[in-house]
């Protein structure tokens, strides 16, 4: 897939590995479409929730302002004593139910068009791959890293796949969402268009997803590269704190065109880091050199805010300080 770019999506922000795809997708379907204008005691707020307006990955995450202590005494949806989150009783009338919560709570209003949530999970038990539990903490520790960095909430869950959602639940469900669910979103556009169409949202104007083996071998050099383009450029190599946006924006005209930008998404396709049961496509070692290098690779971005980096892609446990104007 070529590599355009037509959304608003930050590609030089750390990268994430893994399979967020999917959370992402199912973030969107879930979302309602739909435009509210408030009128709260203080302010008039006009806002949308379409997918053709909401856009997911320009959350500005700055000062919520969220009034926490604020939860005045009028009943709302969470009075309800019939309302469950338990997937055999969908919830009827979402929109309104927290169109209602929200004109109790204004303070929440502010920036809702503009907020995103990344869902992600695994399952309930220990991996069975020795190491698997410490490679999903890394992944996790990726997407927190990103979302913390982007100003993104992030919610993460182990227990969709207890016995008891599982027997309630569709025959579809899976306990961690891997391409299965990518096929099963498929399904639900193609049969159930009228329902899902709208609030599904499919990113084709964009590298959105890479799969591992076409990027990993690359990573060091595009690591040169970016250092190289940095070199030149003092105002890109400025130190600053790892929330400030802008850097992303003056990246745009050495990158456009390049085909070294950094992946955005690394997907590693056959690996199963926690089962174990890899793609016989694939060595065990493969997927577990890629993993490390990509996640190190991810961890660099991170790390380059506080001074340092990995000494190399393929070395977890220590970091190198860096010279202060690195890579000058
Ligand atoms: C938050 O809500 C509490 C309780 O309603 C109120 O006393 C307080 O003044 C509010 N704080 C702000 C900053 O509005
Ligand atoms: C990386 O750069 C080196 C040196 O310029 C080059 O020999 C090599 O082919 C490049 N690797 C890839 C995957 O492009």
């Amino acid at each position: 897939m070529p590599i355009r770019r037509t959304s608003s999506l930050s590609s030089n922000g750390i990268p994430i590995a893994g399979g967020t795809i999917v959370a992402l997708s199912l973030l969107w379907a879930f979302w309602p479409i739909n435009t509210f204008s408030f009128t709260s005691p203080t302010r008039t707020v006009s806002f949308s929730t379409g997918v053709n307006n909401f856009n997911i990955f320009s959350g500005d995450g700055a000062d919520h302002g969220f009034n926490l202590t604020h939860d005045p005494p009028e009943p709302t949806f969470y009075d309800d004593p019939d309302l469950t989150y338990t997937i055999d009783k969908p919830i009827k009338n979402w929109d309104e139910k927290r169109r209602e919560w929200l004109w109790l709570h204004p303070s929440f209003i502010q920036g809702l068009q503009k907020r995103v949530m990344l869902v992600t999970g695994s399952q309930f038990n220990p991996c069975p791959n020795p190491i698997g539990d410490h490679l999903l903490l890394r992944f996790f520790k990726n997407k927190v890293d990103y979302c913390r960095i982007h100003g993104y909430d992030i919610f993460y869950n182990n227990v969709l796949s207890t016995p008891r959602c599982l027997l309630t639940g569709p025959k579809s469900h899976k306990t961690v969402p891997e391409s299965d669910d990518q096929t099963g979103l498929v399904y639900l556009l193609l049969k159930e268009k009228e329902k899902w169409g709208d609030k599904i949202y499919v990113e084709d104007g964009y590298y959105l997803e890479g799969y591992w083996k076409e990027i990993v071998g690359k990573l060091e050099n595009i690591t040169e590269r970016y250092n190289g383009v940095e070199k030149g450029e003092r105002r890109l190599r400025r130190r600053h704190a790892e929330k400030v946006r802008g850097y992303s924006a003056l990246w745009e005209e050495y990158l456009e065109g390049e085909g070294w930008r950094r992946p955005f998404m690394t997907h590693f396709t056959g690996c199963q880091p926690c089962s174990g049961t890899h793609n016989k496509l694939y060595s065990r070692q493969s997927c577990l050199d890629a993993m490390e290098k990509v996640l190190n690779f991810a961890d660099n971005q991170v790390l380059r805010s506080y001074g340092f980096m990995h000494s190399s892609l393929g070395d977890s446990g220590s970091v190198l300080p860096l010279p202060f104007d690195y890579p000058a």
